[in-house]
């Protein structure tokens, strides 16, 4: 097992983009800044999708305009096509993730066009990155099932990540976006991504829709795979994976992983502050068992110390 993880926080992106209640400027770059405060050294903080799509994510210039973008820390932006890289370009990005689906039907109803489509638009995407010097992730998304189409091929997933490797993203998440996967199921498609990427270049990024997360991250960490995305309380959905529940919330991944002797840099205390911040401001509690525990039992917050 791996003595690290490195975390990509997407409380600020995947966490918020379906939120029913406006959050300010101001509260995003009070979460944003209280993440960096914990040790998160990546931290997704908006997409330059289509304002009339995700309304939520409609500020992420401005968002942007007030971050370190040269600083030490990382604060990558979703980009769908031509349009939203002008922007990211633009706004001073750095860093911006590419998205696309292993299911035909969720890359209709999310981004307006097939899985051969969308890669031909990432393309001038890529090339605008290279010349940039920005660097690109790449999202494969219902790697584990889909809202629509139901099971998956994992060829299917396969053979998308390799496309966006191709096209040049550094790094690969796999994305279970509708969380519906179990662990055998989540190690046999990491295993068969890897073997045809560099396991170092694959990040995980499970929704918990059925409290599924943890395990199917366990069973991938047992495959070689080191990087894990998670949000803040458990934030998170996708506007167009109807029924999906949040991220794997940073908390709950927190105490695994350094139950486990694996270390992350990451302060869990402070994450949980960040999302009682968070849920505060939403008016709801968080999704994180950790977090909740913490809240009335003092057994629990010695044992995290
Ligand atoms: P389209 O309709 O095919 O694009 O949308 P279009 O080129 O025909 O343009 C239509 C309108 O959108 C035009 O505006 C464009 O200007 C505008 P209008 O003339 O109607 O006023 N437009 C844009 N505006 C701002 N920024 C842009 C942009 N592009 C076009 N970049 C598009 C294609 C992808 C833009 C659209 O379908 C869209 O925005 N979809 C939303 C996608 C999204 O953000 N989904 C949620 C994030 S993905 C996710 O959550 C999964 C993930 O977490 C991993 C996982 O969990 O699996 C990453
Ligand atoms: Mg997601």
């Amino acid at each position: 097992m791996q003595n690290s993880v490195r975390i990509v926080e997407v409380g600020p992106r995947d966490g918020l983009q379906n939120e029913k209640v406006a959050v300010s400027v101001a509260t995003k770059l009070e979460l944003i800044a209280r993440l960096v405060n914990a040790g998160l050294t990546a931290i997704e903080v908006g997409s330059f999708v289509s304002p009339k799509r995700v309304p939520q994510m409609a500020d992420t210039h401005q968002v942007v305009r007030h971050l370190s973008l040269d600083g030490p820390t990382r604060y990558p932006v979703l980009v769908p096509n031509e349009q939203g890289m002008t922007a990211a370009i633009a706004a001073g990005v750095r860093e911006v993730a590419i998205f696309a689906s292993a299911s035909e039907t969720f890359s209709h109803k999310n981004i307006n066009c097939s899985i051969a489509d969308s890669i031909e638009r990432f393309r001038p995407v890529i090339d605008m990155a290279k010349a940039k010097d920005v660097a690109v992730r790449g999202y494969v998304s219902c790697v584990l099932g889909c809202p629509y189409e139901g099971a998956v091929a994992v060829d299917s997933v396969v053979s998308v990540s390799r496309r966006l490797a191709d096209l040049g993203c550094y790094e690969i998440s796999l994305g279970d976006t509708i969380g519906i996967g179990t662990p055998r199921q989540a190690q046999e498609v990491a295993r068969a991504v890897a073997g045809e990427i560099d396991v170092a270049m694959l990040a995980l990024h499970f929704h918990d829709t059925r409290g599924q997360a943890l395990a199917n991250i366990l069973a991938c960490l047992e495959e070689g795979i080191s990087v894990v995305d998670s949000a803040v309380a458990g934030l998170g959905g996708c506007p167009y994976a109807p029924g999906a529940a949040g991220n794997v919330s940073t908390e709950d991944l927190l105490f695994m992983l350094h139950g486990m002797g694996i270390s992350t840099g990451v302060d869990l205390d402070r994450v949980v502050a960040a999302g009682h911040f968070i849920t505060t401001a939403l008016g709801r509690p968080s999704g994180s068992k950790v977090a909740q525990s913490m809240g009335v039992d003092p057994a629990s917050r010695a044992l995290c110390a």
